[in-house]
């Protein structure tokens, strides 16, 4: 097998930009090295930066820049903090994009309900950006964003022309007085975003969220197959080798998923 095609070996792509979402939030644009980033929205890759380890990371970018990949990060442990120091020139490692992304073609037509909660809404940037670039194919679009605190917030520069395309709602469930927005969890907000049959809903967020947000859609009329989560599990090989991610009912999130739809896997299968 060709280095090139080997999955356990890295692309190298370099660092051209980093920008300051939140205090604990940062996004890396970085541009790849002789080779196309093709992917679709829901994807994810796992990012090495060298010296210090490996992590999976959804592409936040839109499909249609092959060139550029941008990758929300939160702070967490290692890789994550390591990533906040990167600076424009340094170079990083890709493997993938891997993973079963957002079934954008099936969805064509429908209303949708996006529901994106803390740094779940990283995993949903792509789709947005697809579904702005391609507003015509689809029906009514409502995007639900949930966070803590207003400095939680991410892509608050962007969130304007977001709106200008879709019925955007944002809600912070500890909202400082100041806050003129939506206060409470997203689940306190579904009332006029769901519209029942024929409505798709993907949701993206905590586990406990999505279990949540599930629970009530399904409730109010949604079919199983109409509701799709973008889960998130520990990886390592990121490609079905290791059996690090396995979920109930034998899935591989990392090759299965990371997206699945409610008639696949359990509410439990959403973990908590
Ligand atoms: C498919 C997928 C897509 C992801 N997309 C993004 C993204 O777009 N932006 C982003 O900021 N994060 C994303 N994550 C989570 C990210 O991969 C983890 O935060 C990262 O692996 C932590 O690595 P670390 O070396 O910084 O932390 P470590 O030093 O490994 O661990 C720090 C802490 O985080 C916990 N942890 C590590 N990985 C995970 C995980 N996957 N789920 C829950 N807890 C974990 C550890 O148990 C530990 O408590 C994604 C994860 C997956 C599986
Ligand atoms: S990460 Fe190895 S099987 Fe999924």
């Amino acid at each position: 097998m060709k280095a090139e095609e080997n999955p356990y070996v890295p692309k190298s792509a370099t660092v051209v930009a980093v920008k300051n979402e939140s205090l604990e939030t940062k996004t890396l644009r970085i541009r790849l090295y002789n080779w196309k980033a093709e992917f679709q929205p829901g994807q994810f890759v796992q990012l090495l930066l060298p010296g210090v380890g490996e992590a999976p990371f959804c592409i936040a970018s839109s499909p249609s820049d092959q060139k550029h990949m941008d990758l929300t990060i939160i702070r967490r442990g290692l890789v994550t903090i390591a990533s906040h120091y990167m600076r424009p020139g340094d170079v990083v490692g890709i493997r993938g994009p891997f993973g079963r992304p957002f079934p954008v073609s099936r969805i064509v037509g429908k209303d949708l309900l996006i529901v994106g909660t803390g740094i779940g809404i990283a995993a949903l940037r792509s789709l947005i950006l697809f579904l702005v670039e391609h507003r015509e194919d689809y029906g009514e679009l409502n995007l639900l964003y949930g966070a803590r605190f207003p400095e939680d917030l991410v892509y608050r520069d962007e969130m304007k022309y977001w709106a200008e395309k879709m019925n955007l709602k944002v809600t912070l469930s500890k909202a400082s007085p100041e806050w003129g927005g939506l206060r409470g969890r997203v689940t306190d907000h579904l009332d006029g975003v769901v519209k029942g049959k024929g409505q798709v809903a993907i949701l993206c967020g905590s586990p406990l969220v999505m279990r949540s947000i599930s629970g009530e859609l399904l409730e109010r009329g949604l079919k199983a197959d109409q509701i799709f989560v973008s889960l998130e599990r520990h990886m390592k090989c990121g490609i079905g080798k290791c059996a690090r991610c396995l979920i109930p009912g034998g899935w591989h999130v990392c090759k299965d998923g990371p997206v699945f739809s409610l008639d696949e896997i359990s509410l439990e299968a959403i973990g908590d």
